[in-house]
């Protein structure tokens, strides 16, 4: 293959790949826009919940890699508030494929160890689909191999308005005073309290936005875009991606020499 994109894929089987990695280099965080599920679907004439039923075994490899890799947090956007604009077919599809991948999948979830818990506005949810979502996070409360953080109903707009609303709360109360608001008050006080910033976000699908995800926490974030449509985007295009990310410098604003790894 000659063309630039395919030269970096193509040769490795997935063994060189992974002896690519470093393992002390991988992101301890990875988040992922999972976009293109409407085109891949369209692309072959098919409806487009094709598209998203084909995205969730992306899903799947991803969460089993991650795991094999010892990463320790996976977000993932599942639904933004963007979404609920969609034709209501395409919700109401969305929202049972959620709340079958959790029916069905809970329980090996809970086999490998993975946490599930979600930031967004959930409770705009249906209600069966939150119940789900609910069950889910409890009884998987307890396992820390793997958290799955899944967006849904996540805007990063609402989320900064949402820590506002909370830290003005915690200044009314007589909890706070205005001069404790700092950087690390606003931390605790977002969707992602008890999670590290993500390392490394990878979107798929040749879109180059950041389309309201994680804006806080994206400060520093490595930021990886691919072509491919999401439900392509298999264990190989991820170790690619990993291995592009290990390549790059991360300086945090500072000149290399003083950055402790
Ligand atoms: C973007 O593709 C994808 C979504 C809006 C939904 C992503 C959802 C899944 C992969 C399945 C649900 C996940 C779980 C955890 C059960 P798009 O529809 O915007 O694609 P397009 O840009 O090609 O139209």
């Amino acid at each position: 293959m000659n063309d630039s994109r395919s030269r970096d894929i193509e040769p490795a089987p997935d063994s060189d790949l992974l002896s690519q990695l470093e393992p002390d280099l991988l992101p301890k965080h990875l988040a992922v826009i999972m976009d293109g599920n409407g085109r891949w679907a369209e692309l072959r004439g098919l409806p487009r919940i094709a598209g998203h039923q084909e995205g969730i075994k992306s899903v799947r490899e991803l969460i089993s890699l991650s795991l094999e890799l010892g990463i320790k947090v996976l977000t993932i956007y599942a639904f933004s508030q963007e979404n609920w604009n969609r034709p209501a077919q395409e919700i109401t599809a969305l929202m049972g494929l959620l709340e079958h991948y959790l029916s069905t999948e809970r329980s090996s979830l809970v086999e490998k160890g993975v946490r599930f818990q979600t930031i967004g506005r959930v409770t705009a949810l249906p209600p069966s689909a939150l119940q789900w979502v609910r069950t889910t996070e409890q009884e998987t409360a307890h396992l820390d191999k793997l958290i799955l953080n899944v967006a849904l109903s996540y805007g990063g707009r609402a989320e900064l308005v949402d820590a506002a609303k909370e830290l003005a709360r915690a200044v009314q109360s007589g909890r706070l005073s205005p001069d404790q608001i700092d950087e690390q008050a606003m931390q605790r006080a977002l969707y992602t309290h008890n999670l590290p910033d993500p390392d490394l976000l990878i979107r798929t699908s040749g879109e180059t936005r950041i389309s309201n995800f994680l804006l806080w926490q994206l400060a520093y974030t490595e930021l990886y875009f691919t072509p491919t449509l999401w439900p392509d985007f298999r264990r190989r295009e991820t170790l690619v991606a990993l291995i592009e990310y290990q390549r790059r410098e991360r300086r945090f604003g500072r000149v290399l020499s003083s950055v402790s790894s």
